[in-house]
């Protein structure tokens, strides 16, 4: 497992909200830029936000390093600290670790084709990946992205999303469990977009990021379509505490003793096999 924690990542930095923005009634988007530099993430990598006086947890960066400057956080109300969040605003100071943890393979992807799967939160870490993708649209293969969500107002980045859409590009698929009256989409769980798209197996690295319910459903699908195991990549969420793999609360019960903030949160689907458990 690759050690892709340097230095910088262990002190603690201090980050300003240059643009806050309700997307939904649980999840608020925020803008950072840290006051001594950029983050220097790769997509799939997190940083451990922390609230003087409340706390900190690990959050998933969903802005794209090629964009450079500022970087972008999504953040549901899950919990004391995550409901904290939801209160800041523009001009607030928050205290940055990071970036953590093991990126999504964006080398080996290179020259391959993308199926990009994310159902609801998911999209905040994929979306890092998705626009370094979009920014680098020559070095890819074919790209779909699928996405799900419990019904449209539950649907986060919904400007970027038509834009998406309506790129030739990329095909682009995505499904509510519910409808509303003036939806005119698809509705359905995730799955059911799977088997319309055509899948090149070899040469198909399928990302999936979502609850994981949708994680046993989806390989279900990819392994009809023959994905190889190695090819397909998933990102775990599991309690963390320190974010660097020190105290062990996020170990995975593994014979090579995983710790998810270090050796993931990205996985092969071919290493979370071999774990006892997801
Ligand atoms: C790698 C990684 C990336 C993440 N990215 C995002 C993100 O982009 N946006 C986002 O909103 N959230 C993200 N999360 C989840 C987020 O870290 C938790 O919701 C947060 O730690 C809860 O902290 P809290 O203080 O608000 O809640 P607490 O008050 O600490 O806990 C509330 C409840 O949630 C449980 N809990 C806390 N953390 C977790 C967890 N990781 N998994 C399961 N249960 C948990 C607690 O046991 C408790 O029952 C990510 C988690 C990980 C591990
Ligand atoms: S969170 Fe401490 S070892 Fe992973």
């Amino acid at each position: 497992m690759s050690e892709i924690i340097n230095n910088s990542s262990w002190r603690l930095r201090m980050g300003r909200i240059t643009a806050a923005r309700r997307m939904t009634a649980a999840e608020k988007w925020f803008e950072i830029e840290l006051e001594d530099g950029d983050l220097e993430h790769e997509p799939g990598q997190f940083v451990q936000v922390e609230l003087f006086g409340v706390g900190e947890a690990p959050v998933s960066v969903c802005s794209s390093p090629t964009r450079r400057g500022r970087f972008e956080l999504t953040v549901r109300a899950a919990g004391r600290l995550t409901t904290h969040m939801q209160t800041l605003k523009a001009g607030d100071w928050v205290g940055i670790r990071g970036p953590f943890g093991r990126p999504f393979p964006v080398k080996l992807m290179i020259g391959n084709d993308l199926l990009l799967v994310a159902g609801g939160l998911g999209i905040a870490p994929l979306r890092s990946l998705i626009n370094y993708v979009m920014d680098n649209r020559r070095e890819f293969g074919k790209v779909d992205i699928l996405l799900g969500c419990k019904t449209p107002e539950d649907m986060l980045f919904g400007d970027e999303v038509k834009a998406w859409e309506k790129r030739l590009d990329v095909n682009f698929s995505c499904t509510v469990d519910r409808g509303a009256p003036d939806w005119k989409g698809n509705v359905g769980l995730i799955t059911s977009l799977i088997p319309g798209v055509t899948i090149a197996p070899e040469r198909t690295f399928a990302v999936v990021v979502g609850p994981p319910i949708m994680y046993k459903f989806v390989i279900a699908e990819l392994a009809a379509k023959r994905v190889p195991e190695r090819q397909i990549i998933l990102s775990l969420e599991r309690h963390m505490k320190c974010g660097m793999g020190k105290c062990g609360h996020c170990q995975i019960d593994h014979p090579k003793n995983y710790y998810c903030c270090k050796d993931g949160p990205t996985f092969t689907y071919e290493e979370v096999k071999a774990a006892s458990r997801l």
